[in-house]
């Protein structure tokens, strides 16, 4: 596969390019913001939708056997979890998924716990949902890795006690917590120690976990994925939620699926599809992901180390920009960057304005980092999943404005 192509999106309506500043006379903007990538499809997943788009009647489409099959090999092969057919749920788009987990789960006004910087529309599932989300901050050790507590003999889950417990003090009673599991926007992939002593944390206070594992096929080497249906033990407070959108770029065909092995839990989540008229997914969809989790493995392993020699030459320019500190994710194809250097030359009172400012005049636009959360307040996401070229157009683009407008602080 040649990840270097460039493809012309235009016309596409794709959300990357269209939303991005645009002025009479100025050169287009590179986007390298939202997680979607530039890259060619599997040959074989646009056959099988031409295949399946050939045949002229279209309607209400059930997964069938073969779906649940390949969902539950892809899990054996890449991640050595055995699941099968009975623990996994079909669901819409993650993002709306995570809702309808919200509202399983949770009444009204209750609290739900939640990790942060982090993922907005998860965060915004929570909220737009009219529960409150308790808000944990992770902590950001000396080598760009986000982790649930300071370094040092303190327990991992300090923070998330204090979370709880201020959340009490305003009267409100946390039944949930939601993790993101490959970290977006740090990359941080959480280890199995992280995650069972998340998982008894959780325990402890009767919560249960619902765990967004969108990136889970982005974990280089040599960290490891783990999934937290991994832990039998927990199996009656854990589910996880995720999807093929992002290892193959699938955004816009809306498709997720539930991980849970306990039955009852299962059945609560099962209800919720139900009644938010969720529970038969569209054809295209399902047609995509079985082709992609039978037969995408090999292109994932052809682009895996493509994005991370991004990842690599990304980081090692950034951190030759004066002011920026780029960190190399562990997982996920998103570059996490320190600014702070660069705002505080007193220009831009934050990286909101720093990103916008970036957008206008240096061509080229990353997410800023208080889109996450306060935490993420001085930092820029920059995405990776796009042919080299582009990202080191976009990146010098960066250099060159940031040398023209900005002093390093
Ligand atoms: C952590 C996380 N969850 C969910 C999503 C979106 O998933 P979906 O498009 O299936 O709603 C993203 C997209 O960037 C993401 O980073």
């Amino acid at each position: 596969m040649n990840f270097d192509e460039i493809i012309d999106r235009r016309g596409t309506g794709a959300e990357k390019w269209e939303m991005v500043h645009r002025e009479e006379g100025k050169r287009a903007v590179i986007p390298l913001w939202v997680a979607d990538m530039d890259f060619p499809a599997p040959a074989e997943l646009t056959e099988a939708l031409v295949r399946r788009a050939a045949h002229p009647v279209y309607g209400y489409t059930r997964v069938s056997e073969g779906f649940f099959e390949a969902l539950a090999g892809w899990y054996r092969r890449r991640h050595a979890l055995d699941l099968d057919r009975r623990h996994f749920l079909t669901g819409p788009g993650t993002v709306a998924s995570l809702g309808i987990a919200v509202r399983s789960f949770t009444e009204p006004g209750q609290g739900v716990l939640i990790p942060t910087p982090v993922y907005k529309p998860a965060y915004n599932m929570i909220r737009f949902n009219g529960r409150e989300p308790v808000e944990a901050p992770l902590t950001l050790n000396g080598e760009g890795r986000y982790c649930f507590g300071p370094p040092g003999p303190a327990p991992v889950t300090q923070a998330l006690e204090r979370a709880l417990s201020a959340a009490a003090d305003r009267g409100i009673k946390t039944v949930m917590a939601v993790l993101c599991s490959p970290h977006n926007p740090g990359g941080s992939v959480w280890d199995a120690e992280e995650l069972e002593a998340f998982l008894a944390f959780a325990r402890q206070h009767h919560m249960v976990v619902i765990s967004d594992e969108i990136h889970s096929d982005f974990v280089f080497p040599p960290k490891r994925f783990v999934s937290v249906t991994a832990f039998p033990g927990y199996a009656d407070m854990t589910a996880a939620v995720s999807a093929a959108n992002k290892t193959f770029n699938l955004g816009g065909l809306h498709l997720s699926y539930f991980m849970a092995r306990d039955e009852k839990l299962a059945g609560i989540l099962k209800r919720g599809l139900r009644a938010s008229g969720c529970d038969t997914p569209n054809l295209f969809a399902l047609t995509a992901a079985e082709t992609v989790f039978r037969c995408g493995g090999s292109w994932l392993d052809e682009l895996k180390p493509y994005i991370r020699l991004n990842i690599e030459k990304g980081v090692r320019f950034l951190n030759c920009i004066p002011g920026v500190k780029g960190f190399a994710p562990e997982g996920t194809y998103l570059i996490w960057a320190d600014v702070s250097g660069l705002a505080a030359g007193g220009k831009f009172r934050d990286d909101m304005e720093l990103t916008a400012a970036l957008e206008r005049e240096g061509r080229v636009k990353f997410t800023p980092g208080s889109y996450f959360g306060a935490g993420g307040k001085g930092f820029i996401r920059i995405n990776a999943a796009c042919p080299r070229s582009q990202l080191m157009e976009g990146l010098t683009r960066f250099k060159d404005w940031a040398a023209r407008f900005c002093s390093a602080g």
